[in-house]
This record gives C-alpha cells, structure tokens and sequence, in this order.
C-alpha cells in the first residue's frame, strides 16, 4: 500500500472517530440537560404504568375465568402458568419501574412538594396494595386454595379502574 493510501485512510479514521464522538456528545448534552433527562425519564415513567395496568386489570379478570375451571385440570394448569408469568415478568418488574421513575420525577420537578403529588403517591401505594393482594392470591390459585367466587374477582377487577382514574386526574389537572 502506498505512503498516500495509508495517509488517506488515517484521515478517514479521524473523521469518523470526530463525526461519532460529536454525535455521542450531543446524545449526552441532549439527554442530560435538565428538560431532556426530565422528559425522557418522564415516557419512561409512563410506559411503565401502562405494562402495570394492563397487568393489574388483566390478572383479576383471568381469575374469573380461573374460578371456573376444575381444580387439577389442563384449563386450571395453564391458568397457573399465565398468571405466575404475568405476575413475575410483567407486573412485578413494571411496579418497580413506575416507582423508580416516579419519586424521581418528584424529587426532581417538584422536590416532593404538593397536595396533588402528596394524595398522588397516597393513592399509588393503595394501588401497590393492591398488587400485594394478587400477589397473594397468584399464590393460592397456585395451591388451589381459592376460596373467592367469580362475583369477588369481577369486582376487585373495578379496583385499579378507579385508582387509575383518580391518579392521572391528579397528575395532569392538579386541582390543589
Ligand atoms: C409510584 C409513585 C409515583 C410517583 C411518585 C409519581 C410521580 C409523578 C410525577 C412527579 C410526574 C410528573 C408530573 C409533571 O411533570 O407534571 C408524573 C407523571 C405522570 N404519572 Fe406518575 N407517579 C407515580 C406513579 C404513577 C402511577 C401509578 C400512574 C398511573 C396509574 C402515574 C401516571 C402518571 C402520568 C400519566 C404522568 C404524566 C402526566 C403529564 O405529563 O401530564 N404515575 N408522575
């Protein structure tokens, strides 16, 4: 190769190794200065919610169809399945997510100050509550210890419907 080729690619090298450090800079800058990060963390905080509900409000109503199922069968068997799998890869992880992702929101837009944020978190940790309820239950459908009728699991299903409604009116109007 000769002494102008191996110059050439050197030239190269050192373009791109700029064009991509620029670039990974910029990602820091824009990630990092206040309002990204804030954002950022923020669609985090959001998508998490999202896997927590659709969990939250998915596991109850498999109940119902659960309570229906005879005790020992391959239906009672695959409901085991489903709900231990929804409950450890999706609404155990989304929870701490949600958490992690909200306190710091607050400690870093609103320094945990606010009648909203206050009753916001009071209402989260009875949804936290909630979980820890099913959490429970996952475990005695799993030992066909169910003692709950169809009527019971259809009503609890209303449970984080409301608690839903009552957070994200506090969160986005924040009336006081
Ligand atoms: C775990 C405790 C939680 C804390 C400490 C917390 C805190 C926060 C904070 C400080 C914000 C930013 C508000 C703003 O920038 O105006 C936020 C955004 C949000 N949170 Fe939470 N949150 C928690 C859990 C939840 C839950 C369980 C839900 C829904 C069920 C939820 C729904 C939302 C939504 C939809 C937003 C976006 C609101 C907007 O941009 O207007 N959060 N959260």
């Amino acid at each position: 190769m000769s002494d102008s080729s191996v110059e050439r690619g050197r030239v190269l090298t050192r373009a791109i190794g700029g064009l991509v450090s620029t670039a990974a800079l910029a990602a820091v800058l824009f990630l990092f200065a206040s309002d990204g990060l804030y954002l950022w963390i923020k669609a985090a905080h959001v998508i998490a919610v999202v896997a927590w509900m659709a969990g939250l409000l998915y596991l109850p109503r498999l109940f119902v169809y659960h309570c229906d199922a005879e005790p020992g069968s391959l239906q009672s068997e695959t409901f085991k399945v489903m709900e231990r799998r929804l409950y450890r890869a999706i609404i155990n992880p989304a929870m701490v997510a949600t958490w992690v992702f909200g306190l710091w929101l607050a400690w870093s837009g609103f320094a945990f100050s606010g009648g909203w944020l206050h009753a916001k978190i009071a209402a989260v940790l009875a949804l936290s509550g909630f979980h820890g309820y099913l959490g429970g239950a996952v475990r005695r459908f799993a030992a066909d210890r169910n003692t709950r009728t169809t009527r019971h699991w259809r009503f609890m299903n209303e449970v984080p419907t409301v608690l839903l409604i009552v957070i994200v009116v506090l969160v986005v109007v924040k009336p006081f």
